[in-house]
């Protein structure tokens, strides 16, 4: 039995953490007690590729990145702390800093997920979580988004960590694909290019930064059309695809808040620092800079919160289905 990757042996050794959750879920539920459940930490402030849609060159700033003594302090004073269960370890490049990625993994075995645009060898933990290997469409729109041959690397790379890590290291690769009016075609391409090679594939959509951001994909018939044939494709492709479908229902239309403030959006649930250990504003693609350019919360479509939200966790409040 597995569920989201996680064995019944170690769902059962993990049920002391269960509980530090159930207890946060029932303050919430009962109390309106907001306490962090999940972690993101950009571990490194810099990156090898200039995508296209990425949100992290709006607010890049030429600061030093931590030591690793740095990062354990952060560990220990936030995420430890404040008891959240899975972190995603992001960027710029998270690759770039093996050190804090084998920090992070040794302190939170199983608990640790890294998104990396996969160019680098994808080094074997024993106790990582998994990797989001970020994929944007079929080899030639992924090259024009992410840069020439980007896809080859990505490619050479995950069938290399697939090929030599033993029998069940396929369990170990999530793709994640963010859909734009760019690639919102090539959804079974990816599918069909990945599936061989990975355990779960995972959709969000691009959030844009400004109005009339042209890799949006507004909502209306092409995008709901589009949500209709994932949710379809979940039939053929059995739990490949993970995102439930109260949450792809959600990318229809506007879920998370009202131009650049998040309402519905469960923003608290997310603990997010940064490259320097700063709290990142509204969530994890936001920053921490006073004058930062903000997402559009109208117009999000990051997978990590609607998720929640999708399950009733929800800024102001619990809804029951
Ligand atoms: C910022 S990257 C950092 C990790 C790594 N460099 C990578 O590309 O996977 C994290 C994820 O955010 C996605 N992303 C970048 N800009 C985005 C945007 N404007 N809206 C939604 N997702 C975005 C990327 O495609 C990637 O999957
Ligand atoms: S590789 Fe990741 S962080 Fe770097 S530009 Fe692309 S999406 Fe952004
Ligand atoms: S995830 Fe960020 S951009 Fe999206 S609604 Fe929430 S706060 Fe706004």
């Amino acid at each position: 039995m597995e569920i989201m990757g996680r064995g019944l042996r170690q769902i059962i050794s993990e049920s002391p953490l269960y509980f530090h959750i159930g207890l946060k879920y029932a303050g919430y539920k009962f109390f309106n007690r907001k306490s962090p459940l999940y972690g993101s930490a950009d571990i490194i402030n810099v990156c090898n590729l200039h995508c296209e849609h990425c949100y992290w060159w709006l607010n890049r700033k030429e600061n030093e990145d931590l030591t690793l003594e740095q990062w354990k302090k952060i560990i220990d004073e936030k995420f430890k702390k404040q008891h959240v269960f899975i972190i995603t370890l992001v960027g710029g490049e998270p690759m770039l800093r093996p050190d804090v990625v084998e920090l992070f993994v040794k302190e939170f075995p199983k608990r640790i997920c890294v998104v990396t645009n996969g160019t680098f060898p994808i080094p074997s933990l024993k106790d990582i979580y998994f990797y989001w290997i970020s994929i944007d469409g079929t080899e030639e729109i992924h090259n024009e988004i992410r840069g020439q041959d980007a896809w080859a690397k990505t490619r050479k790379n995950v069938i290399d960590y697939v090929e030599n890590n033993g029998e069940k290291a396929w369990k170990d690769i999530w793709i994640t694909m963010t859909i734009n009016s760019r690639n919102y075609m090539t959804v079974r391409n990816v599918i069909e290019d990945w599936q061989d090679y990975s355990n779960k594939i995972g959709f969000q959509f691009h959030t844009p930064f400004m109005k009339g951001d042209p890799l949006w994909l507004p909502f209306g018939e092409k995008r709901t059309k589009l949500v209709d044939e994932i949710i379809a494709m979940k039939q053929e492709y059995g739990d490949y695809i993970i995102n439930p479908n109260s949450q792809l229902e959600l990318m229809k239309k506007s879920w998370g808040g009202k131009d650049i403030v998040p309402v519905d959006c469960p923003t608290w649930a997310i603990l997010s620092v940064d490259h320097m250990g700063r709290e990142k504003m509204p969530c994890c693609i936001g920053s921490a800079e006073k004058n930062s350019l903000k997402p559009r919360c109208e117009e999000c479509g990051l997978g990590c919160y609607s998720v929640l939200v999708g399950y009733g966790i929800k800024g102001s409040g619990i809804i029951s289905h």
